[in-house]
């Protein structure tokens, strides 16, 4: 039987996320969403893991040359530069509701089998059965109703294509921003409802199945993505919290000056340090592949 908490009609907590420039909100019981909107910064908070993942996973996918790719929350291009760089693929279209890194997308993936444009997951811009594979990274659990936006994916590929999606294991070992998080939290009890592994709980290896069930999907599989996350020292670690880029940098840049330098110098405190400085943390994601 289905689970109810994926039934339509149902939404995420990301329904009362606000938008950009919610500076100061944290506490009052407003998520700050963080913005997608700078490809640079984002690239240096998760671009740079989301393609040690992409390569696993498409390892994982293993599908044949010449396939046409769909990429459904492409954000910077990290899993569509990765399909054009592993996958021999006939095409790739991404799509991303933010225009901003459409355009970054755009811009840094010059390869002519790559179009990209902007588009909701939950009403793909695109025709029925336009693809063999589609496949979405990191980006389930910002969707409100992920259960439209795993019915979208399953639309638009080819009857025996390949549906598949990975997100981060928030609640377990996404370990830099766990580390985040549990700062954040000692901190600040008051802010639990914003913690990304209380809001995204069922985006495991068993909520991925269980939305894909309901979809129709058949032949799942499931895994788990596990990357090393190697930071240089401390401020590589932080920096890219201070972009706003996503929900835990977005929490930060809405602390008071004083708040951040506290979460900052109790994260130093936590942070397993090597004697040079650098930090080893692992980055887990939950992966999900299914036939249509
Ligand atoms: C963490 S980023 C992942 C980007 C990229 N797939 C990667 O692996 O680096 C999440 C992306 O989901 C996009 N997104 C969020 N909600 C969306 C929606 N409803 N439809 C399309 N894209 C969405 C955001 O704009 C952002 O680019």
């Amino acid at each position: 039987m289905v689970d109810a908490r994926w039934g339509r009609g149902q939404t995420m907590a990301t329904d009362n996320v606000a938008d950009a420039g919610n500076a100061g909100n944290a506490g009052r019981g407003v998520i700050p969403a963080g913005r997608w909107d700078d490809g640079g910064m984002y690239e240096s908070y998760v671009g740079r893991w989301s393609r040690l993942v992409a390569r696993e996973f498409l390892a994982w996918l293993a599908m044949p040359a010449d396939a046409d790719w769909l990429d459904v929350g492409c954000g910077t291009g990290a899993l569509t530069q990765t399909i054009l760089a592993m996958a021999s693929p006939a095409s790739v279209r991404g799509i991303d509701r933010s225009p901003d890194f459409i355009e970054f997308a755009r811009l840094h993936t010059a390869d002519p089998r790559a179009t990209f444009a902007v588009g909701d997951a939950q009403a793909l811009p695109e025709p029925d059965a336009v693809a063999d594979v589609a496949v979405s990274g990191l980006a389930l659990n910002f969707v409100p109703q992920p259960e439209l936006a795993v019915a979208e994916l399953a639309r638009v590929t080819r009857p025996e294509g390949i549906v598949a999606v990975y997100v981060w294991d928030y609640a377990g070992e996404m370990q830099l921003m766990r580390y985040f998080w549990d700062a954040a939290l000692a901190l600040n009890p008051d802010d639990e409802a914003l913690d990304e592994g209380k809001r995204f709980p069922h985006f495991a290896a068993e909520g991925l199945v269980q939305l894909f069930t309901q979809t129709g999907l058949h032949q799942m599989e499931t895994r788990a993505i596990d990357v090393p996350t190697d930071f240089r020292d401390f401020d590589d670690y932080w920096t890219p919290f201070l972009s706003g880029q996503g929900a835990a940098p977005g929490y930060a840049m809405s602390l008071s000056e004083q708040q951040r330098a506290k979460l900052r110098e109790s994260l130093r405190s936590r942070l397993p340090i090597a004697s040079d400085g650098s930090i080893s943390l692992l980055a887990r994601a939950w992966a999900v592949k299914a036939r249509r």
